[in-house]
């Protein structure tokens, strides 16, 4: 099984790509920015990757991200990426940014934007790897924060497919990015959104009715509602479900309760992709083989991800049959 999984074809359509900052990459950034990191060593920093709930994961998120200041990081952080994709024969990746956490604190939306893009390009040039670029807001922030977010995507409408919506469920409704969801839904953006991480199963009602979401990031909730999980069969919405970041984050207790083996078996256009790589226990191939071994899946049952995942991208129709 493992040989098949690594030369299994793969796509990822979750992925934050502030999550794929290593230990030695923050510690090397931190060196070459004169950002003062509470660590001494590269040891220091893999240490402190060792959390184990949301809060200390954000916490732990916001320091490295402070690492990252021009365009050239930016470039570096999304080429060691597709590296890795590279070698998990990933074909094709849908990646998030947040740009929130980069202008608040004065990074401009350009040299973020700009640093993705271009590594972005040289991968396809290069790599081969085909992708599109989602735009998160963050949902512990303002509605006026994401208009003001949309209005400077706007010069970068044709490079950017969706929006999409992250950060933590808890006290945070989606409902009040409704009209920012729809401006960028009137303005050509595609739309998803996290719900139903953490979340109760409203959350991910309420992304598809009021948000529209072509597909929804996690979603793993659904299955406290029947109901739901029947609409998400019946209408193929997708699930983009992280299996080693919902462990190591504590939404299951471990790989084995999860529940993305049952959702298959249902019918859900369910699909395994990676979250926060660097953070979260590993890539995609190591996403895989943990579903693999947690659930003794056959072939084509693990094969059955990845078609899935083809027909959820963004790609156009014969981008995927290109795939196929
Ligand atoms: N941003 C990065 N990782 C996230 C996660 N697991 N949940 C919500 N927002 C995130
Ligand atoms: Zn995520």
């Amino acid at each position: 099984m493992e040989g098949f999984i690594r030369a299994l074809p793969k796509v990822e359509l979750h992925l934050h790509i502030e999550g794929t900052l290593a230990p030695e990459m923050m510690y090397e950034m931190a060196k070459r920015n004169q950002v003062t990191l509470p660590y001494q060593t590269v040891a220091d920093v893999r240490a402190a990757y060792e959390f184990s709930d949301l809060p200390s994961f954000f916490s732990l998120y916001n320091l490295g991200i402070s690492v990252l200041r021009t365009e050239q990081d930016f470039y570096d952080l999304t080429w060691a990426y597709l590296e890795c994709c590279k070698n998990d024969h990933v074909l094709h990746t849908e990646i998030s940014f947040d740009p929130q956490l980069h202008t608040r604190r004065g990074v401009a939306f350009a040299t973020v934007v700009n640093g993705i893009l271009r590594a972005l390009q040289a991968g396809y040039s290069t790599l081969g790897i085909s992708n599109r670029l989602i735009m998160c807001f963050q949902r512990d922030l303002s509605e006026q924060d994401a208009l003001e977010t949309l209005q400077q995507a706007m010069p970068y409408k044709d490079k950017i497919i969706a929006v999409g919506l992250d950060s933590s469920e808890q006290e945070n409704p989606l409902e009040k990015f409704t009209q920012v969801f729809e401006m960028a839904r009137q303005a050509g953006f595609l739309t998803v959104a996290h719900a139903g991480e953490y979340g109760p199963v409203a959350n991910i009602w309420s992304a598809i009715e009021q948000l529209q979401v072509s597909r929804v990031d996690h979603g793993i909730r659904c299955t406290d509602d029947d109901e739901l999980v029947e609409h998400l069969v019946s209408s193929r919405t997708p699930l983009t479900v992280c299996p080693l970041s919902n462990v190591k984050l504590g939404v299951f207790s471990k790989m084995s309760e999860h529940n993305i083996a049952a959702l298959l078996e249902r019918g859900v256009c369910v699909t395994i992709n990676s979250d926060d790589p660097a953070y979260c226990g590993g890539y995609m191939t190591d996403n895989f083989m943990a579903v693999a071994n947690a659930f003794k899946l056959s072939k084509p049952e693990m094969a059955k991800f990845s078609w899935n995942a083809i027909e959820a991208s963004f790609l156009i129709p014969d981008e995927k049959t290109a795939l196929q």
